[in-house]
């Protein structure tokens, strides 16, 4: 049961989230924040709840300065506290025993539903398009929610794919196994974000047909 305190909290944190690109580059968020800012953006539906995502977090600084020519020189992933790239995992299916093996122990989880979702799984995965698409998609979804628990946190974010994936796999010696999706700067904000509108509802809604 949703309580309207619950619906208004939320409703306030949605619509102050604001893409801050100046941050307060003094400012070192504490491992526990961290720990449970990425607890809350893992809680994120997944397909298959194979959690496609990886979290590299850049908190150094030296990391940070790497950073910045392969974001292009935007500023923000300097002085953010810490830069989270987030990673799709192109071999999910990996992981899809340890994850069912968990859930058929604690009993939430037939063998036989078990055995079907595997070789559902191993199928899509065979084709490396659709384990892209599959982990790309899967990754929005962890993004907006750390976006939304940083905001929760006090803290502010940047979504950011203005950068250059093939740079950064090399850089930061990412495994063949993982692709970056996305950057999300998070920190104290030292300006507000830019204000922004969207179209209207007229404009983006369909209603049962086209
Ligand atoms: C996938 C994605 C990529 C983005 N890339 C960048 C970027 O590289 N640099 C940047 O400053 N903002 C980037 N943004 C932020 C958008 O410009 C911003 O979300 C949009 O203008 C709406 O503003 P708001 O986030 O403040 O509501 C990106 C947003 C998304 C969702």
């Amino acid at each position: 049961m949703v309580t309207s305190t619950q619906y208004d909290v939320l409703k306030e944190i949605m619509l102050s989230r604001g893409s801050v690109k100046k941050y307060d580059a003094t400012h070192v968020m504490k491992e526990e924040e961290i720990n449970e800012l990425l607890t809350l953006a893992s809680s994120a539906p997944s397909s298959w709840n194979l959690q496609q995502w990886r979290y590299l977090v850049i908190s150094k600084q030296e990391q940070k300065q790497k950073m910045l020519p392969i974001a292009y020189g935007q500023q923000q992933v300097v002085e953010a506290s810490i830069v989270v790239a987030i990673l799709g995992d192109l071999e999910a299916y990996r992981t899809a025993h340890q994850i069912y093996g968990e859930a058929v122990e604690r009993g939430f989880m037939t063998r036989e539903l078990r055995d079907n979702l595997v070789s559902q799984i191993e199928g899509a995965y065979a084709d490396k398009t659709r384990a892209q698409m599959d982990a790309t998609l899967n990754c929005g979804l962890t993004a907006m929610q750390l976006m939304l628990a940083a905001k929760s946190m006090g803290y502010d974010t940047c979504p950011m794919g203005g950068f250059n994936p093939q740079k950064l796999v090399t850089e930061f010696e990412v495994p063949d196994r993982y692709f970056p999706v996305m950057l999300v700067s998070v920190g104290k904000a030292a300006q507000p974000a830019r204000p922004s509108d969207r179209l209207s509802l007229n404009e983006l809604v369909i209603r049962e047909t086209f």
